[in-house]
Order: structure tokens, then C-alpha cells, then sequence
């Protein structure tokens, strides 16, 4: 009987499908991918790709912003369950409602929203652009939505920008104790310090490079140094191993996304195999949706 990793090969070469994975997927599923990668580079993949069929794995609204930059590709998400809690955060009617009182700013908007809160932005960025794309508004006032750590983050480095943050954040970075990066500092006094900028400002303090998982991985490549802290999710360790494998990574353990790992071998290979868990969305919110997504794969 045919496994599921030859299985998953067979249908994707059957269908002309390109499998992408979020770094913080589990080991197996980003093994099968055929590319690995952050948000910003995924998206980018996704905006370009020439295969008929997208199987993102990863949070929902990663296979929404692949659907709105190619809508005329099929995108399946193997398990549409798994969301994103920092995106629920911030919906497209209170976004509406805060941009009354603002009306003079510019709205940037993290790609970890939904799709129908895209509607509602100037320009879309992740966590590998942002401090780029508040650099290049030609507007000193800026609403960030909806990540208020990566918003302060970018804000302490524009300080000729007022930037007005939305009261949202990632549950997994935002939990991550001072005392628990201090612990492991403590166990490794000799590893870099790196973090993804999802983190509170307390602990970004303590690091030696902030960046997304992308921007983490490239930076670790050019240093000479053999031991790493990595205070983001915990996937990204395999990433890392598999890239660098004279180095070694050390993670808070409980920096855990769960909905990460709801994607399985079995959830891919069943999606190719029906062609099910397809992202479906409103012309009309694709159609919104489309400038400030697509802004954000042009500026790097
Ligand atoms: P990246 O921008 O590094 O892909 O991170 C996305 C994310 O969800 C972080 O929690
Ligand atoms: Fe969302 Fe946080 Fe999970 Fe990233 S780690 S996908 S921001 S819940």
C-alpha cells in the first residue's frame, strides 16, 4: 500500500499542486513542502507560483491572503480549523469604527487578520516589512493594527512617526516571561539572543536580533557563532536544524502555537485527494482586499 509522504507526491504532481508550509509547522509537513518559509515569503511564492492549486499549510489567514493575491487558483487549506487567535483580535467593523476617529492616518494592517479586516487597510505588512513599509508612508500618522508589540517595536524605530496601536497580540509571544528568557540565558550565558518582534518590548530588550522567522534563519546563517536562544515558536527548530546543522537552537518549550500542528500528512493528503477545504471568499472582499495585500509583497 502506498504511504502517505508518496501519496501526497503523487496526487501534487497529478494536480499540478505547490504544497507551502509556515516555518512553525510541525517537522513532517514542512519536510513535504516545497517551499518553507515566513509569512512574507510565502506570500510571495503564493502572488507568482504558475501551479494550478495552493496547499497552504499553515493558519487560515495565510491561505486567505494566498487566495486574495491569486483568486483564480484553487487554495486548500488542509485543516481550516486552525486559526489565528492574534486575528481575532481585530475585526473589519471596529476597525471601521477606529478609523472614524482617526481619519487622518494611514492604515497599516499585519498580515495575521483576516480577510475581510484587509478590507479596511492602506497597506498590508508582516512581521519581515513592517518597520519598511511605515518607513516608505509619505504620512507622519499612522493607525497599526492590530499587534500592539510589533506596532511599538516598529514606533520606537520611526520616532518622526505617531503610530497609534490597536490592543492586540499574540497570545503564544505576548505570554513569554521575562524570568523564563532570563532562565535560559542563564543555562546558555555563551548563545546569541534572538526574537521575533511579536514579543513584549521587555524582552526584545534583552535580545541581540529581532526579526521575523525568515530574517531569524538568514541571521543565524551569517553568524560564525555555534549557540542560538530563538525566543519564537517552537517549530521554527526544525527550520533551523535542518539549515543549519553544526549549530544549535535552544526555544522557550512553551512557546507553542497548537493550531500550527493541526496540519498533518493525513489533512494533506486528503485535501489533494478530494480537493476539499478550499478558501472561498466574497468577490467583492478580494477585490478590497487585493491593493494593500499586494503593496505588501512589493516592499521588502
Ligand atoms: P512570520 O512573519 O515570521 O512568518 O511570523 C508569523 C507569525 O504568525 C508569528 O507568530
Ligand atoms: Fe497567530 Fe501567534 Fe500562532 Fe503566529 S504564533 S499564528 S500570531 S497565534
Amino acid at each position: 500500500m502506498e504511504d502517505l509522504v508518496t501519496g501526497i507526491r503523487r496526487l501534487k504532481s497529478e494536480r499540478n499542486a505547490i504544497i507551502l508550509a509556515h516555518n512553525y509547522t510541525s517537522k513532517e509537513v514542512q519536510e513535504i513542502a516545497d517551499l518553507t518559509g515566513d509569512s512574507l515569503g510565502l506570500s510571495i511564492e503564493a502572488s507568482k507560483t504558475d501551479a494550478d492549486i495552493i496547499v497552504f499549510c499553515g493558519v487560515t489567514f495565510m491561505g486567505e491572503t494566498a487566495k486574495i493575491l491569486s483568486p483564480n487558483k484553487k487554495v486548500l487549506l488542509p485543516n481550516p480549523e486552525a486559526g489565528c487567535d492574534m486575528a481575532m483580535t481585530c475585526n473589519a467593523h471596529d476597525l471601521s469604527e477606529m478609523k472614524k476617529k482617526h481619519p487622518d492616518a494611514t492604515v497599516v494592517g499585519y498580515v495575521n487578520t483576516t480577510a475581510s479586516t484587509k478590507t479596511e487597510m492602506d497597506v498590508c505588512c508582516t512581521s519581515g516589512n513592517a518597520m519598511n513599509v511605515v518607513k516608505q508612508i509619505d504620512n507622519s500618522k499612522i493607525l497599526f493594527v492590530p499587534d500592539k508589540n510589533l506596532g511599538s517595536y516598529v514606533a520606537k524605530h520611526n520616532p518622526d512617526k505617531e503610530i497609534i496601536l490597536w490592543d492586540g497580540c499574540c497570545p503564544i509571544h505576548d505570554s513569554l516571561t521575562v524570568e523564563s528568557i532570563q532562565n535560559l540565558i542563564a543555562k546558555y550565558p555563551d548563545a546569541v539572543k534572538m526574537a521575533h518582534p511579536e514579543c513584549k518590548d521587555d524582552i526584545l530588550k534583552m535580545m541581540d536580533f529581532v526579526g521575523s522567522t525568515e530574517a531569524i534563519l538568514k541571521e543565524v546563517k551569517k553568524s560564525d557563532r555555534k549557540q542560538f536562544i530563538i525566543v519564537t515558536e517552537v517549530g521554527m527548530k526544525h527550520r533551523l536544524d535542518r539549515e543549519c546543522p553544526d549549530k544549535e537552537f535552544i526555544f522557550p518549550e512553551e512557546a507553542l502555537c497548537k493550531p500550527m500542528k493541526y496540519i498533518t500528512l493525513q489533512s494533506i493528503h486528503d485535501c489533494l485527494l478530494n480537493l476539499t477545504r478550499e478558501v472561498i471568499l466574497d468577490s467583492d472582499v478580494i477585490e478590497k482586499a487585493y491593493a494593500p495585500v499586494k503593496r505588501m509583497t512589493e516592499i521588502l
